[in-house]
């Protein structure tokens, strides 16, 4: 039985505040780059089984944190089912664009045995993590993953996805339900691996067209969890609808995760009045303000955050991913902040 704090809060205790960092594993540390040049491309550093444990134990050394998240990718399932994903330096990724009523949904991928690296690294952190330390898994929700490969990169208004949904509607759904399963077997194999939490990035679902929201965003993470639970896992999952604005409501008492990330743009206060009161809630200190040294506000935004969430079932965190410029200095401020807190419950 885990015994790290994250997992107590989204068990339903009560607790102090936990604390991790989206994207804490990556750019902003110097040694990160050093990790990084053992490998020549991105795809072969997240199949590597050593380096994918270094750089989940980096932000480690750094920071008192209650959580290592695995280094991986989204774009590893894309990646799994043949879609050519490449990391370009300055770009982002780049994948073989999938042609709506086109090209062929590849089936039965076995997952998990081209992923086998990432098992074998939980497997290792799990047994090697303090046990105050959760150790989180995670995939791309299904909507997200779609984007990628469709548009086959990163875009302003995915378009082509969006036309997709309309024009080339049966295709579109047999795409995303074919990524519900596959991202099922991913997590499934992290939980068995050891990981505590599961996490969920819909990192695009502000580009589910509203009256789709249900179909594409809500419905495909609740599957996900009824997989998980129907192959009896039971580790907590975190869905993270990025910039979903008010449909964040419904998502929270819909998509049967068991607790939400805001991110930045989010107001706390609306948010404790409308999110499902019977889940946790992470974030959402805008990523941004870890960038200035010094940072003038940062201190008031954490203690305004922290006495905002007060009352509820909460994990600080970021409201999206630590940027490559934010500064260590920063981040411990926060930790120091967080810990200290005196949450007069
Ligand atoms: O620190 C961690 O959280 C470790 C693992 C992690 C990475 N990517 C490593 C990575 C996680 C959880 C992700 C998730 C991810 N990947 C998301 C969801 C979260 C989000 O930011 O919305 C998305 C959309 C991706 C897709 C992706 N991967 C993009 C757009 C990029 C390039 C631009 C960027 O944000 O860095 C990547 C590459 C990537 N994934 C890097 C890292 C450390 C950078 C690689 C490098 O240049 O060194």
């Amino acid at each position: 039985m885990s015994e790290n704090l994250i997992s107590k809060i989204l068990k339903d205790k009560k607790n102090d505040t936990p604390i991790w960092f989206l994207r804490q594993a990556g750019r902003h540390i110097p040694e990160y780059f050093k990790i990084k040049k053992k490998e020549t491309d991105f795809i072969s550093f997240c199949l590597n089984e050593d380096l994918i444990i270094e750089s989940t134990n980096l932000p480690l050394k750094y920071y008192d944190l209650d959580a290592a998240i695995i280094f991986s990718d989204i774009l590893m399932i894309p990646w799994a089912m043949k879609r050519d994903v490449k990391f370009n330096k300055n770009f982002g990724p780049s994948l073989n664009p999938m042609i709506p009523d086109e090209t062929k949904i590849l089936k039965n991928v076995s997952i998990c045995s081209k992923l086998v690296s990432i098992k074998n690294a939980i497997t290792y952190l799990r047994n090697n993590l303090p046990k105050n330390i959760g150790l989180i898994g995670f995939a791309g929700a299904p909507w997200t993953l779609a984007c990628y490969m469709i548009e086959g990169r990163g875009s302003k208004d995915f378009i082509n996805t969006r036309k997709a949904v309309w024009s080339s509607h049966k295709w579109f759904t047999e795409l995303i339900e074919t990524l519900i399963v596959y991202i099922a077997d991913k997590l499934e194999m992290q939980a068995r691996a050891g990981a505590d939490i599961l996490m969920l990035f819909d990192s695009w679902s502000h580009m589910i067209p509203n009256n789709f929201f249900n179909d594409f965003g809500i419905r495909p993470t609740a599957k996900i969890v009824d997989i998980l639970r129907s192959r009896k896992i039971f580790a907590p999952v975190i869905g993270f609808p990025f910039k979903a604005g008010t449909s964040i409501v419904r998502y929270s008492f819909e998509s049967k995760v068991d607790c939400i990330a805001l991110d930045w743009s989010v107001d706390l206060h609306w948010a404790t009045t409308n999110i499902n009161k019977d889940i946790a809630i992470q974030g959402n200190l805008d990523p941004a303000s870890l960038i200035p040294s010094p940072s003038t506000y940062l201190k008031h935004n954490v203690l305004t955050i922290l006495d905002t969430m007060k009352d509820r079932r909460f994990i600080f965190n970021v409201g999206h991913g630590l940027t490559p410029d934010c500064k260590i200095n920063n981040v411990k401020e926060v930790i120091s902040i967080v810990r200290n807190y005196d949450r007069k419950i």
